[in-house]
């Protein structure tokens, strides 16, 4: 749909910009022009693969719903380690299973937190083309490169908001032009409010909060689906829930985050019902509490001990905990699960 017009630098960069046209030859950054009206929405993309960075622009035609995230605290940063082609030659059939060997993934929220450490998983598992989509361009700029940098993988990272189904579909299409397939969706991308009295909430965040949660679910789930439809081969895809869809977190009050990722499992049970016909498989992972950045600040700090008592095996879960399940249910390893909701939440729970 769209041709992508490339710029050489002087500094080595590449920038390829895409635009309703067939072809256009190279030209220098001083003389482009480009059919794309000031007015245009469009989402910014870049891309790692060998060392070079690539940065495009798609359009997309409708306006985007594109807002600011606050990001507070910090993770603790982890890195990614290439998979080395040695592996396949040893492999037993059973651990053969669990390999993403060529596959392609997009990763909502992959900027950062539980979507950035899934990310490196994917690489570290063999997918050979990771798309990382998230509102927030400079994180996701910096996973991008770095994880390319560290694996050798293809990483593109696409600023897109997942409230906005147009800039979604345009997105995910781009992925697919580009790898010439799409296999597994994590659908991370999410936000919390907490500490929000019911009788008090405002109306305004609380919309907002299911718009992201609920409706970027669905708009997300919707775009990837239609490709794999298409394909004819099938996927896989999780969506991040969270054990508050089960149990009342205690003792915050946090109705709609409750209410957001209750309606993200009922969602990822129906959709998986009626897309198992196509061999796409929709399961669920609902973390418990997490040491992400969603949760290392200082206001939470009381709050914190108050979990950790309430979690049998009495510790936060690691930024790096939900890696082993994500490549469970993205591989082969978890053909004949579907509908399912996986709650790995260390026993808060069970009690
Ligand atoms: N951290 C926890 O304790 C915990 C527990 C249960 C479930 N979860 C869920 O896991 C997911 C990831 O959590 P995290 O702790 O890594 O959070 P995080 O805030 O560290 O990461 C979320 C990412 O999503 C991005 N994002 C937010 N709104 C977006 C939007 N509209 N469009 C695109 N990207 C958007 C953010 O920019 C951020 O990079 C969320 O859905 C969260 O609800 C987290």
């Amino acid at each position: 749909m769209f041709a992508r017009t490339t710029l050489r630098l002087a500094s080595r960069r590449t920038v390829a910009i895409s635009r309703p046209s067939t072809s256009i030859a190279p030209v220098t950054r001083a003389t482009f022009t480009t059919s794309i009206k000031r007015s245009d929405p469009e989402v910014p993309v870049v891309s790692y693969e060998g060392g070079n960075r690539t940065e495009e622009t798609i359009r997309v035609p409708a306006a985007t719903a594109a807002g600011p995230v606050t990001p507070p605290g910090t993770d603790e940063e982890k890195r990614a380690f290439p998979l080395k082609p040695s592996v396949y030659e040893h492999i037993t059939p059973t651990l053969s299973k669990f390999l993403l060997t060529n596959k392609v993934a997009i990763i909502t929220g992959g900027g950062r937190g539980l979507g950035l450490n899934m990310a490196q998983a994917m690489t570290e598992a063999g997918c050979r083309g990771i798309a990382i989509m998230d509102v927030q361009q400079d994180l996701g700029d910096k996973a991008a490169r770095e994880l390319s940098e560290q694996t050798g993988v293809d990483v593109r990272f696409y600023r897109v908001d997942v409230r906005d189904g147009q800039a979604m579909s345009q997105t995910v299409q781009d992925v697919v032009d580009h790898y010439g397939a799409l296999d597994i969706l994590i659908n991370a991308a999410g936000i919390a409010d907490s500490n929000i009295k019911a009788e008090e909430y405002p109306h305004d965040k609380f919309r907002r909060l299911i718009d992201i949660n609920v409706t970027g679910t669905f708009l997300t789930n919707q775009a990837c689906g239609i490709q794999m439809i298409r394909s004819g081969k099938g996927g896989s895809i999780i969506n991040i829930a969270s054990m508050s869809g089960s149990v009342v977190n205690y003792p915050q009050e946090q109705s709609c985050y409750n209410a957001s990722k209750a309606a993200v499992v009922q969602f990822t049970k129906s959709v998986a019902a009626e897309w198992a016909r196509y061999g796409i498989r929709v399961n669920a992972i609902s973390p418990g509490y997490m040491d992400t950045a969603l949760n290392r600040v200082p206001a939470l700090d009381a709050q914190k001990r108050i979990w950790v008592d309430h979690t049998p095996l009495k510790k936060l879960g690691a930024v790096d905990d939900l890696n082993s399940l994500a490549v469970y249910l993205a591989s082969d390893g978890s053909s004949f699960m579907t509908g399912n909701n996986c709650l790995i939440d260390g026993g808060y729970t069970l009690w």
